[in-house]
């Protein structure tokens, strides 16, 4: 059984305004807190962590991140933040929509300012867009690797339904889940997300968790 004080950070990687990011965010913490999984309260606290609120400026500390012993040797307040927030964690799930085939600046932003803070924790990728965002998917989990991070071997790609919800989501809009004639591919997405989900868990197990 995993300790209940494990804490999974959810990071929202859009940071776009309007955007649907913290939508889908949703519902992959609402899908993962109805499963088994969390009954009887038994499982990690998820947390989200909002890419937009943080508000990263673009990459400017002086040394190399995995020179870094302690995060009192980060020159800028913002990182040392930035560290003390990722070290509350012991995994992620990444919520990352599709960009141009890739996956947006600021997650990679976000994970370039640090490294000893994900290095060794499990990963897991919820990617999203019109095909599911795949190829997103691959590219971030593959520089998730490069941090030393440990992802799942399942990942999740959830596609949009129609061109309607995608046009809904480039604006903000609710894109609400429970469309009775959608509800097939959001059903599939939520067994996606138990799957990976389920495998981060036994990641976590045997891991030293403990509460800061
Ligand atoms: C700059 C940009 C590039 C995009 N590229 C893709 C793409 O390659 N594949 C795709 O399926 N959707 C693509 N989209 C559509 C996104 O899936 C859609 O806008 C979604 O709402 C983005 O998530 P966000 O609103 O949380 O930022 C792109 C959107 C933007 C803004």
């Amino acid at each position: 059984m995993v300790s209940e004080t494990a804490r999974i950070g959810v990071i929202i990687c859009s940071s776009r305004q309007p955007r649907v990011c913290p939508q889908i965010a949703q519902f992959v913490v609402q899908t993962i807190e109805s499963t088994s999984l969390r009954s009887n309260d038994a499982g990690p606290c998820l947390e989200l962590i909002d890419l937009f609120k943080w508000n990263l400026p673009m990459f400017d500390e002086p040394d190399l991140p995995s020179q870094i012993t302690d995060h009192y040797q980060y020159k800028h307040a913002h990182t040392r933040a930035w560290s003390e927030e990722v070290q509350r964690y012991h995994a992620f799930i990444f919520v990352v929509p599709q960009y141009n085939w890739g996956y947006p600046a600021v997650v990679k932003n976000a994970i370039d300012y640090l490294y000893s803070e994900w290095k060794g924790k499990p990963a897991m990728v919820v990617s999203y867009g019109g095909h599911g965002g795949s190829k997103c998917n691959a590219q971030l989990t593959e520089v998730l690797r490069g941090v030393r991070m440990v992802p799942t071997t399942q990942s999740v790609e959830l596609t949009f339904p129609n061109r309607g919800v995608l046009v809904k989501a480039v604006k903000g809009e609710d894109i609400s889940f429970d469309d009775t004639s959608e509800s097939d591919v959001w059903q599939v997405g939520r067994q996606h997300i138990t799957a990976a989900y389920s495998e981060l868990l036994q990641m976590l197990v045997g891991t030293n968790v403990q509460s800061n």
